[in-house]
């Protein structure tokens, strides 16, 4: 299969009501979608990206009225989040309607739904009778898409259609809640900062350990390059690793090496996560043996961009 890369809606839709697959953008990173509600479309999904069937994936809706077609049950503090922020990168863990196939969730009773804030997303989900489920666009395990040809260039062979949004202006995926016995859980950080969701419902607290791994975003071994990672001090991993090629993932200041990624040079951490994941592909390309990475301030959109490097140095712990 050849792919196409372009803006071309109508023709997205069209794949999509045949039960095809399309790379859509997302203000995240771009997602693999199929008609939700179609057990047999979401397969290929998995099968496009080689996922794992225990990986349940995200549905995508084009507002609030669609959201009561995919789940049973709305507490008052996910309310509050989606007025606050919806559209935008929060995912919520809800009980799932019977309309939501098995393999959407994986077999799980709750399904992870979101409101994609990118304008071509919300155009095309208005254009369609039913909600989307899309993963992030990339091979399972790998760094996840943040433009169109990212995604043509892991899967192209797989995918007919690609809906060209430009890069995507969040760059990390959306942030994961759920609810455990009433209270709000943090199953996986993300575009939107624990700070800001604390400031709507108070206190998130971490998922309990008896359904770990609840969501294999969180699994070690995610968001992985091909090279090495190793998350740490860059001037004493320079030093360590003199004899190596490497790359270099920094915040703001710039070190000597083969290779170094600057991801914002005036320190903000929305620049840097946006520009995450085209870095670590551009390390991993660069022939680098080794990619050491800075540990990034551990607040706001810096805890997701520490989680992801976390998960990348895990790969091959
Ligand atoms: O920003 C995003 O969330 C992007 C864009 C495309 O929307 N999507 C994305 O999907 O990152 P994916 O499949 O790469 O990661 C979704 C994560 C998975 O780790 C999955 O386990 C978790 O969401 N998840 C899905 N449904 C869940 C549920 N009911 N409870 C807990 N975790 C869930
Ligand atoms: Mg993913």
């Amino acid at each position: 299969m050849t792919t196409v890369i372009g803006t071309d809606l109508s023709e997205a839709a069209r794949i999509l009501r045949g039960g095809g697959l399309v790379a859509i953008p997302t203000e995240t990173v771009y997602g693999l979608a199929a008609n939700a509600y179609d057990a047999e479309a979401v397969l290929r999904i998995f099968e496009a990206k080689r996922r794992p069937a225990f990986d349940p994936l995200i549905v995508h809706v084009a507002d609030r009225a669609q959201l009561n077609d995919v789940v049973r049950a709305v507490p008052p503090e996910a309310e509050a989040l989606m007025d606050r922020f919806w559209p935008g990168p929060l995912t919520l863990a809800l009980p799932k309607s019977a309309r939501i196939p098995d393999l959407v969730t994986s077999g799980l009773d709750t399904v992870g739904v979101r409101m994609p804030a990118h304008p071509l997303a919300q155009e095309l989900l208005r254009a369609l009778p039913f909600p989307l489920a899309a993963p992030s666009a990339n091979p399972f395990g790998y760094v996840s898409p943040t433009t169109a040809q990212h995604v043509a260039d892991q899967l192209g062979d797989q995918v007919p259609y690609i809906l060209d949004g430009g890069p995507c202006t969040v760059g990390v995926e959306s942030t994961i809640l759920g609810w455990e016995g009433g209270a709000c859980v943090l199953y996986r950080p993300g575009g939107v900062p624990v700070e800001a969701i604390e400031a709507v419902i108070g206190r998130v607290g971490g998922p309990s350990r008896q359904v770990l791994p609840v969501t294999p975003g969180m699994l070690a071994s995610h968001y992985a390059p091909r090279t090495a990672v190793i998350v740490g001090d860059a001037t004493a991993l320079l030093k360590a690793h003199a004899h190596q090629r490497i790359a270099v993932i920094s915040f703001h200041q710039r070190f000597q090496a083969m290779d170094n990624e600057v991801l914002s040079p005036g320190g903000d951490l929305h620049e840097a996560a946006r520009g995450l994941f085209a870095a670590l592909r551009k390390a991993d390309a660069s022939g680098a043996e080794l990619i050491v990475a800075e540990v990034f301030p551990d607040e706001g959109l810096g805890r997701a961009i520490n989680d992801r490097l976390r998960r990348a140095a895990a790969a091959r712990g």
